[in-house]
């Protein structure tokens, strides 16, 4: 333990001694990602500008001359390697000759960009527990040790990180470490910020700092020994944790590296969809194949024909992630419904498509499929034979008739085609073709919730009014009829689903 501070005394001093300079030059392992940045920057000055959060000053009207000045700006700061983002508002704009506007222009383009990059990050996701009080943590995170609750990054001085200077929020944003020198635990995603440069964090650094300070003290952690031991997590870091910024592929082009920068780095992908080793921490043999959490599967995205997205487009790959459907293929349901809700959504077409291009790139994994998820299904047509009878006990085919059939339509094609407000078609549907049934079941018992600029999607959850036995028949049901019908539940596996926290 003592080598251990006596390490931890090291690196403070360290960074102490680097503080001051840190705002002076962008770091050397910034620039040769300043060709991806700087695309990175100008469109951001036009995307940020349709959606601004409610408390955020940075929706204060910019006049379009100001924010195109300033992207300006910003662009031929990344290109040339010059410090407007990393220096605070002075940074960009010291040199300028015309003074104040400029000045506070250059302040909000750099709030603006860290409004989008937190955007990218989905930072308010695990950081809100209340929708009142966005980022003021709070949210408990269920981890196989115990409950995490996650803390406040509003910048409240006493209970936020107000008081926090900018390298120590680079210090945990990189490296995993808290304020006290203390190792955080990687239910936040260190594992993958380490990968954004410092440039970018400082953006989001100003971001928060624009927030509405809240005064909240989330609750403790509940985390049964060891676990509750942090300096432990030094040992996980060892297997699992390589501190890093991304170095750019120059094998590959400007989208694929933007793609690559985002997927590995702020939009954190992997968190749900890269299976885990023993200790919990990311496997690197099979990346992107799935992964089970919290009963929701991230299901394989690699670009597999049979086990992944390998038949879907590009164009399936950005609208999904903007809309959160893409008919005759997947819905965005629990877990990604929301990522598309808080982050991926506001993402510029562009940075959407540099994913899709990334994720197009990666090992392709079958994981055992022959057949994609979306191709599954045909339209019932055995109903007839429930006209006139009396079914007893629990039947999946009268049960879906009853609850489902209303939206989803008794042959199981759907209302309204694929206007965007349609109820789909659960024929050729990702979750319902899936070779496991845990999301549909988890789908019935809590629906599908989906706020998006396109629509306000909502599918109500049955698992107030249908009991264990009644949702694994229809499960059962609609996975025989309209998916791949090899997928079943039992009801002692839908209550185990029930128990997840959500
Ligand atoms: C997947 C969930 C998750 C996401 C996404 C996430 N965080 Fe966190 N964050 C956590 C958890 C959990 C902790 C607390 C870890 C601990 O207690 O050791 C934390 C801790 C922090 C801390 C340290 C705060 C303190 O008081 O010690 C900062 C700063 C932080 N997060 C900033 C961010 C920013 C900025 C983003 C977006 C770019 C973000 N987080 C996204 C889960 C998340
Ligand atoms: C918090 C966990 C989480 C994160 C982070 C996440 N996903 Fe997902 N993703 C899921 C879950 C769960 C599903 C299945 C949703 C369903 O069945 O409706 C899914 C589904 C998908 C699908 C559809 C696959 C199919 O066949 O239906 C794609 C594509 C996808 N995610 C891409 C991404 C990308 C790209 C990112 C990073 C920008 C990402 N996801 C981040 C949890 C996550
Ligand atoms: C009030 C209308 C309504 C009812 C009733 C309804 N649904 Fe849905 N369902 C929806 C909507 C809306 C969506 C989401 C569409 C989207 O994502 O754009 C949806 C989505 C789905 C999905 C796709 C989820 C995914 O992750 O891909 C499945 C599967 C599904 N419903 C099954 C059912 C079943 C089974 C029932 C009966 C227990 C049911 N639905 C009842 C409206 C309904």
């Amino acid at each position: 333990m003592k080598g251990f501070a006596a390490a931890f005394s090291v690196l403070a001093l360290y960074l102490a001694w680097h503080a001051p300079n840190d705002g002076e030059k962008v770091p050397a392992d910034e620039l040769p990602m300043s060709a991806a940045l700087a695309q990175g920057a100008s469109e951001v000055a036009t995307a940020g500008a349709s959606a601004p959060l409610a408390s955020s000053t940075a929706s204060a009207a910019v006049t379009p001359s100001a924010s195109v000045a300033a992207s300006e700006q910003a662009t031929a700061a990344a290109a040339g390697g010059s410090a407007a983002g990393t220096g605070g508002p002075a940074g960009g704009a010291g040199s300028n000759a015309d003074g104040a506007a400029p000045m506070g222009a250059a302040m909000t383009d750099l709030v603006k960009r860290g409004e989008y990059l937190a955007r990218a990050g989905d930072c308010i996701a695990c950081h809100t527990a209340d929708k009142s009080r966005p980022f003021a943590g709070g949210l408990p995170m269920g981890t196989p040790f115990g409950t995490l609750y996650t803390p406040n990054i509003t910048p409240d001085p006493d209970t936020g990180i107000g008081r926090w200077t900018d390298a120590e929020f680079l210090r945990a944003m990189q490296k995993g470490i808290g304020k006290g020198g203390q190792h955080l635990y990687p239910a936040f995603p260190y594992t993958e910020y380490t990968r954004v440069t410092e440039r970018d964090l400082l953006a989001i650094r100003a971001y928060l700092n624009t927030l509405t300070p809240v005064r909240y003290t989330p609750p403790r952690n509940e985390l049964a020994f060891p676990f509750n031991q942090r300096w432990l997590m030094f040992f996980w870091n060892v297997f699992n944790f390589r501190e890093g910024r991304f170095v750019p592929d120059p094998k590959q082009s400007p989208q694929w590296n933007r793609g690559a920068y985002l997927v590995e780095g702020l939009a954190h992908c992997e968190e749900c969809h890269t299976p885990r080793n023993f200790t919990q921490g990311l496997s690197s043999s099979d990346r992107f194949s799935g992964e089970v959490q919290a009963g929701w599967h991230a299901f394989n995205i690699t670009p597999d024909k049979a086990g992944g997205i390998g038949n879907w487009s590009e164009q399936d790959i950005v609208d999904y992630l903007a809309k959160g459907a893409v008919p005759g293929r997947a819905n965005a349901a629990g877990p990604m419904a929301d990522v598309v809700e808080n982050s991926t959504q506001y993402l510029t077409s562009d940075d959407l498509r540099s994913i899709a291009v990334y994720l197009r790139s990666v090992p392709p994994v079958a994981g055992g499929q022959t057949r994609p998820r979306d191709a599954f299904g045909h339209p019932a047509d055995d109903v007839s034979r429930l006209r006139g009878t009396r079914v007893a006990g629990v039947d999946g085919a009268q049960l879906f008739v009853a609850n489902c059939a209303s939206c989803h339509n008794w042959t199981g094609q759907g209302v309204g085609a694929s206007a965007p407000l349609a109820y789909p078609s659960l024929i050729h549907n990702s979750a319902v073709g899936a070779p496991d049934a845990g999301n549909l079941a988890m789908v019935i018992l809590h629906g599908v919730n989906r706020r998006t600029k396109d629509a306000d999607v909502m599918m109500p959850g049955f698992g107030d009014e249908l009991n264990d036995d009644q949702v694994a028949a229809i499960t059962n049901y609609v996975t025989q009829h309209f998916g791949d019908p090899k997928a079943t539940v039992t009801a002692q596996e839908v209550a185990k689903l029930r128990r997840q926290q959500q």
